[in-house]
């Protein structure tokens, strides 16, 4: 368990593939570098990837805030964007309005919510269409 308290604040753009992984890597190795456990880590790693993914595919600009407490490392990630219409679909395994574009690079099988709620102790979803999305993940790093 780490005794610091840390913050940092990551910027989103749209559209912008080949940049995009890169808010999630740092978050990854900011969490090595405090010495988070591995399994915490993984998890973070893996809810972090998946938000950014969905802001750089379906929103305009974003930002992800990590916040890591001795208790419980937290995400925040705001986007202002199109918003999602139907928040239980979006959040069913398999449904995804990815392009083909998008599919043809590997992405659009549905699965990035879904596993975003799967990996996080707490996963809170608010949309609003036409003005964009925030998600709200905790990982825990005490049980
Ligand atoms: N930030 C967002 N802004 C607008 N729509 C979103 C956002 N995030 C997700 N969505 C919508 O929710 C759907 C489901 O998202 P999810 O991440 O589960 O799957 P995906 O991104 O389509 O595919 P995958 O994540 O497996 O590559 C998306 O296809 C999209 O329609
Ligand atoms: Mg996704």
């Amino acid at each position: 368990m780490a005794a610091e308290e840390f913050e940092s604040v990551h910027e989103l753009t749209g559209g912008d593939f080949t940049n995009a992984g890169r808010a999630s890597t740092a978050v990854k190795n900011i969490l090595k570098r405090l010495g988070i456990s591995a399994a915490v880590v993984r998890r973070v790693a893996i809810a972090s990837y998946e938000a950014e993914m969905n802001v750089v595919m379906y929103a305009a600009v974003g930002r992800m805030r990590l916040r890591v407490s001795p208790s419980d490392v937290t995400l925040e990630v705001v986007d202002t964007g199109p918003g999602i219409e139907n928040v239980s679909l979006a959040m069913q395994e398999g449904y995804s309005t990815a392009t083909q574009e998008m599919r043809e690079m590997g992405f659009g099988a549905g699965m990035g919510l879904p596993n975003i709620k799967r990996n996080a102790d707490e996963f809170v979803i608010n949309s609003e269409v036409g003005r964009g999305t925030r998600l709200f993940i905790r990982v825990k790093q005490v049980a």
